[in-house]
């Protein structure tokens, strides 16, 4: 352990530490932009200098490592002017055409804009620099206008996704995100996970299915019901409608990390085609022939007894005259393990058949 002053209080941190994490953990909040906990410290934005007792300059606190004796000041008057400064340099490259149609975006960047008392129509830009909507993936809504060329897409993508879609292109104030060698996300292997989208923090990159959406009403903390994992999401609801789904960094399993069906596909919830009663095809409802055309051949919304009670019926024929090792069960991870274990023992026990899998061996 390293004694420390924060602030005039004697502080203890572990060596190796940040000033950043040191003054995390005793409760001081310091901004920050590009940092976050889930990637490498990169130092790039300035938003967390500090000052250091004996440094001729303010200094990064994500890339500062405490060390015994250290003197730092989170809050002088100095520190809070340079933050300022530092938001309005990153302002003054910025443009939000939704902000100037008056759409409101809570992001982090917002967060210490408000904080520190800028303006944001008069702090931003004037005209756009890049194309809004500059990429055809369908899920991720690319606007490199309100890019800060923090590099936190860069480093999800490449140190939690491993997919090494993002890279930084160009130099000074062109500098700006590309994927591939220039290319689009999904020729430079994305695959549309969202992690990008998750850690940005100004909204330049944003679900592409919820744009123009508005404010959720209530955010819902759920499980997600595609595969055994048990990834925690938030489904974002307005008007009793999903609007957005997003990951929580307390999510015990998977943190701030969701696949693409996780954060994507959540359009079958409210879908007009969404199937919420048994079918079975009208010639077995009517105790015909097999058919496969014509109305015969017509899916027929029944009851779940009368539905069961064909499948049972079939199952038995099938077993009587073919024998029990023609069937089989597959079962899906979006069952819990105890129906998962009840089918194991239709298929052994009441079928008498060791042909059952899962999908989430596929
Ligand atoms: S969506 Fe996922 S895979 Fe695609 S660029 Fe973003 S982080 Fe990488
Ligand atoms: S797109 Fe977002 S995460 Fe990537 S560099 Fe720009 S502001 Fe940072
Ligand atoms: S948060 Fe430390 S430099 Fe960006």
């Amino acid at each position: 352990m390293v004694t420390l002053k924060l602030n005039g209080k004697e502080i203890q941190a572990t060596e190796g530490m940040t000033v950043l994490q040191a003054a995390q953990n005793a409760g001081v909040t310091i901004p920050t932009l590009c940092d976050h906990p889930d990637l490498e410290a990169y130092g790039g934005c300035r938003l967390c200098v500090v000052d250091i007792k004996g440094w001729r300059t303010p200094m990064a606190s994500c890339t500062m490592p405490v060390s015994e004796g250290m003197d730092v000041n989170t809050h002088s008057p100095e520190i809070e002017k340079s933050r300022k400064t530092i938001l309005q340099m990153l302002m003054s490259d910025y443009y939000d055409d939704g902000y100037a149609n008056g759409q409101k975006q809570e992001t982090q960047l917002m967060h210490w804009v408000n904080h520190y008392g800028l303006d944001v129509k008069t702090s931003m830009s004037n005209k756009p620099r890049y194309q809004v909507n500059s990429d055809a993936n369908p899920f991720v809504w690319v606007d490199l206008n309100k890019c800060i060329q923090c590099t936190r897409c860069v480093r999800a993508c490449a140190d939690i996704q491993g997919r090494f879609v993002w890279n930084m292109a160009e130099r000074g104030i062109n500098t700006h995100p590309v994927p591939g060698i220039d290319t689009d996300m999904l020729d430079a292997r994305c695959e549309s996970c969202g992690a990008c989208v998750a850690y940005c923090p100004t909204g330049a990159l944003d679900n592409k299915m919820s744009m123009g959406a508005g404010v959720p009403d209530k955010v819902v903390l759920t499980t997600c019901a595609y595969c055994g994992v048990g990834c925690q999401l938030e489904l974002n609801v307005k008007d009793n409608k999903i609007i957005r789904v997003t990951s929580t960094e307390k999510a015990p399993v998977n943190g701030n990390h969701l696949c693409v069906k996780g954060r994507y596909g959540y359009d079958f919830v409210h879908h007009a085609e969404r199937l919420v009663k048994p079918q079975v095809r009208r010639y077995l409802l009517e105790g015909k022939k097999k058919e496969t055309n014509g109305s015969a051949w017509d899916w027929v919304e029944t009851d779940w007894d009368t539905a069961l009670n064909i499948t049972s019926q079939k199952l038995l024929k099938i077993k009587n005259e073919f024998g029990a090792d023609t069937i089989g069960v597959l079962t899906s991870a979006k069952c819990l393990n105890e129906e998962n274990y009840l089918m194991n023992k239709f298929a052994r026990q009441v079928i008498g058949t060791n042909n059952i899998d899962h999908c989430a061996r596929l």
